[in-house]
C-alpha cells in the first residue's frame, strides 16, 4: 500500500492512524478538516466498521462531515455532543509549545470552537510544519462580509503596532471571488513571516470589530503526532513533556483508499 501513496501522503496517513489509537469506545470526537484529517476521519471510519469502535463525531467542516458519513462515522452538532473527549485535526504550522497556525483549509472558526470544547485535541502532521517560530504560513482571519475592505484596513493598521515581520493582507479568493467559509465569512490572510507574540498577536486581532476569530491556537493543542514518509511516528505530549517514537504497520485496506478525494 505504501507504494500508491507519496512520502507526503504517507506522513499523513501514518500520523493518522497512530492519532486514532487515542479514540476510546463511547467516545465523542471532534473532526477536524484538511487532508491529513481526512486520513483520521478515514481510519477512525474503518475502525467503526471493523472493530465495531463505537463513537460520534463532531465534524468542523461541511466537507469532513460528508466524509465521515461516507465512511460509516455517527455525525452530531457540537450543540447535540455539549463537550467532547478528544478532538483531532491537521495544522499548517506548530512551535516547541504547541502553538499552532490553522485555517488553511477555511476551517478555523469551526475547528477553534471544537478544539476548545475538547478534553483533549491531537494535532496530525508531517514533519514541514514543524517551526521554532509561527508566521511563515500566513495567519487566517475569519471576517464577516459587511465592510470587509474597511475590516481589513483596520487589520493592516493593527498590524503596524504588532511585533511582526510583515504586514501585507490579503482576501482569500475562490476563482475569481471571494472564498466563503461554512459560516458564510470571509478569509483574509496576513503575510506576517514571522510572529514574535502569537499570544498577543491572536487577542489584539480578535478585537477588530468584523473580525469574528484568528487561526493562532495558543494553549489549546495537548499532543501533536508528527509522521514521516517512512512508516515512523514521534508522539509529543506538550503536558507530561514525553516524546514517544513508533513505527506503523500497514495493513492493506482497499475501502480506506477507494473515496478519498482530499
Ligand atoms: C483547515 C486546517 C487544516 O488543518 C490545515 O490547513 C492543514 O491541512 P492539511 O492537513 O491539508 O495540510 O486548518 O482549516
Amino acid at each position: 500500500m505504501t507504494g500508491e501513496l507519496s512520502p507526503i501522503d504517507t506522513a499523513k496517513f501514518v500520523a493518522a492512524k497512530r492519532a486514532v489509537d487515542f479514540v476510546e469506545d463511547g467516545m465523542k470526537v471532534g473532526l477536524g478538516t484538511g487532508s491529513t484529517a481526512a486520513w483520521m476521519v478515514r481510519c477512525l471510519g474503518e475502525l467503526v466498521r471493523e472493530d465495531g469502535l463505537s463513537v460520534v463525531g463532531v465534524p468542523t467542516s461541511t466537507r469532513t462531515a460528508e466524509l465521515a458519513r461516507k465512511v460509516g462515522v455517527d455525525v452530531v452538532s457540537l450543540d447535540q455532543a455539549k463537550w467532547l473527549d478528544l478532538t483531532i485535526d491537521g495544522a499548517d504550522e506548530f512551535d516547541p509549545d504547541l502553538n499552532l497556525i490553522k485555517g488553511g483549509g477555511g476551517a478555523l472558526l469551526q475547528e477553534k470552537i471544537v478544539a476548545t470544547a475538547s478534553d483533549r485535541m491531537i494535532v496530525i502532521t508531517d514533519a514541514s510544519k514543524r517551526v521554532d517560530s509561527l508566521g511563515a504560513f500566513p495567519l487566517p482571519l475569519e471576517v464577516v462580509p459587511f465592510g470587509w475592505q474597511t475590516t481589513k484596513a483596520l487589520i493592516e493598521e493593527t498590524l503596524a503596532g504588532l511585533d511582526v515581520l510583515g504586514q501585507s493582507c490579503t482576501l482569500r479568493l475562490n476563482g475569481e471571488a471571494p472564498f466563503v467559509t461554512d459560516e458564510g465569512n470571509y478569509i483574509v490572510d496576513l503575510h506576517l513571516h514571522r510572529i514574535a507574540n502569537p499570544r498577543q498577536a491572536s487577542l489584539v486581532l480578535n478585537q477588530i470589530p468584523g473580525v469574528v476569530e484568528n487561526g493562532l491556537f495558543i494553549d489549546i493543542c495537548d499532543v501533536v503526532v508528527i509522521g514521516h514518509g517512512d512508516g515512523r511516528v514521534e508522539v509529543n505530549d506538550i503536558n507530561s513533556g514525553t516524546t514517544e517514537q513508533d513505527r506503523i504497520d500497514f495493513v492493506e485496506s482497499a475501502n480506506m483508499f477507494s473515496d478519498l478525494s482530499e
